[in-house]
């Protein structure tokens, strides 16, 4: 049996009003070249969707990881919706699409990626995550409370299967190096890095008994490819559960409260997490709070599990009112925050501010300074 690959590629190619959600119009357009890639043989299958103003190709293949042909069909999946969405004069048409030509892979063409390939199992549950107005490493706490908090995730105490713990490979954005650490061995270690949010984040996590890659997420750095700012990174999250991974219910609960990452406005400030369904993606209040989305997959011979018409079973997972204490704490603390208004530290400290457009704005002050 083949190996199955699940990729995850998004990229902000355009929306309505503003920076609020992607069109149908855009959605479709991207269904159409997804199903052609499907009749062709190229995916196995697919899902469309949108977190917020970022359009979300889910694609099921037997191709591998960083597979040429399958990042080329995003990236033409997403000129051709840009194009699109120049004709309509929608905001940000072709936002993250930083170069003219592909060249091979995606990464560092602005669009953001998450790959797995592995081994089908009797039956395979993943979770997809993806995200608006916050960056990679909004994922970290998440990360750590899944795969090396044993106080939600009880499978770290009771399931033998994992009781080895998981490792996580985290890149130092700062320096593009990366360095794995093993939970719970090395926790504390761990945590020195990935609390710092604004330097590094949870690339993967591989399971310690047989390395199995547990979880993949994008670690895109717009402002790093454009050399200014363009949005922030909103990204995305593959994560596999049950039978010797995390279930599906310790994967969600780190989300019975939400926590602050940093994006919302002008990916300037702290914000809430905000887990939201599909019919409630898009940022509207302050450009936000940064929502987060939750979908349950499942896999089988290389293709999302479909019905009868061949759709495939997407399981909405913050379509729930289990969600509805975190998004009132999420509003009240937005709410707080909002209150704090552009003063720190509602606003992000004076290095993330760095890859914004406030040092333009300070640069013309400069000439004004005079020596005390
Ligand atoms: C955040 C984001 C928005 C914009 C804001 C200003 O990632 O995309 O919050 O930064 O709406 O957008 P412009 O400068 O396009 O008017
Ligand atoms: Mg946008
Ligand atoms: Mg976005």
């Amino acid at each position: 049996m083949p190996k199955t690959t699940v990729s995850i590629i998004k990229a902000d190619v355009g929306s309505i009003p503003g920076h609020v959600k992607v069109p149908r119009i855009l959605l479709d357009m991207a269904e159409r070249k997804m199903l052609h890639a499907k009749e062709s043989g190229l995916i196995n299958s697919y899902y469309v969707f949108n977190a917020g103003d970022d359009l979300e190709l889910l694609m099921t293949h037997s191709r591998g990881e960083s597979n040429e042909d399958i990042h080329r069909l995003a990236w033409e999946t997403f000129m051709e919706c840009a194009a699109k969405a120049k004709e309509l004069k929608l905001y940000g048409a072709g936002q993250d699409l930083l170069v003219d030509a592909f060249s091979g892979n995606v990464k560092g063409m602005g669009p953001g990626v998450a790959e797995i390939e592995f081994q089908e199992r009797g039956s395979d549950p993943l979770i997809v995550f993806a995200a608006d107005k916050t960056e990679p490493s909004a994922f970290n706490y998440l990360m750590y409370r899944v795969f090396a908090d044993p106080c939600n995730t009880s499978g770290l105490v009771i399931d033998p299967r994992m009781t080895c713990g998981f490792s996580f490979e985290v890149l130092d954005a700062k320096h593009s190096r990366s360095v794995v650490l093993r939970a719970p061995e090395e926790l504390h270690s761990l945590l020195a890095l990935i609390g710092t949010t604004e330097r590094y984040m949870v690339k993967r996590v591989y399971r310690n008994s047989d390395n199995e890659v547990a979880a993949s997420l994008s670690t895109t750095k717009l402002a790093y490819i454009a050399g200014k700012y363009v949005g922030k990174d909103d990204p995305v999250c593959l994560v596999r559960a049950q039978s010797g991974f995390p279930s599906v219910g310790e994967v969600t609960s780190p989300l019975l409260h939400p926590y602050l990452v940093a994006g919302w406005m002008r990916g300037s400030h702290w914000g809430p997490f905000y887990p939201v369904a599909l019919r409630n993606s898009q940022c509207t209040l302050f450009d936000g709070p940064p929502r987060l989305i939750g979908l349950g997959i499942q896999v089988s011979n290389g293709k999302l599990v479909e019905d009868d018409e061949g759709k495939p079973i997407v399981v909405d997972l913050f379509d729930d009112p289990a969600f509805d204490l975190a998004r009132r704490e999420a509003l009240e603390l937005a709410a707080h925050l909002r209150r704090q208004g552009i003063f720190q530290p509602a606003r992000l400290s004076a290095e993330a501010m760095e890859y914004t457009t406030l040092p333009q704005c300070l640069k013309e002050l400069e000439s004004r300074f005079k020596e005390e």
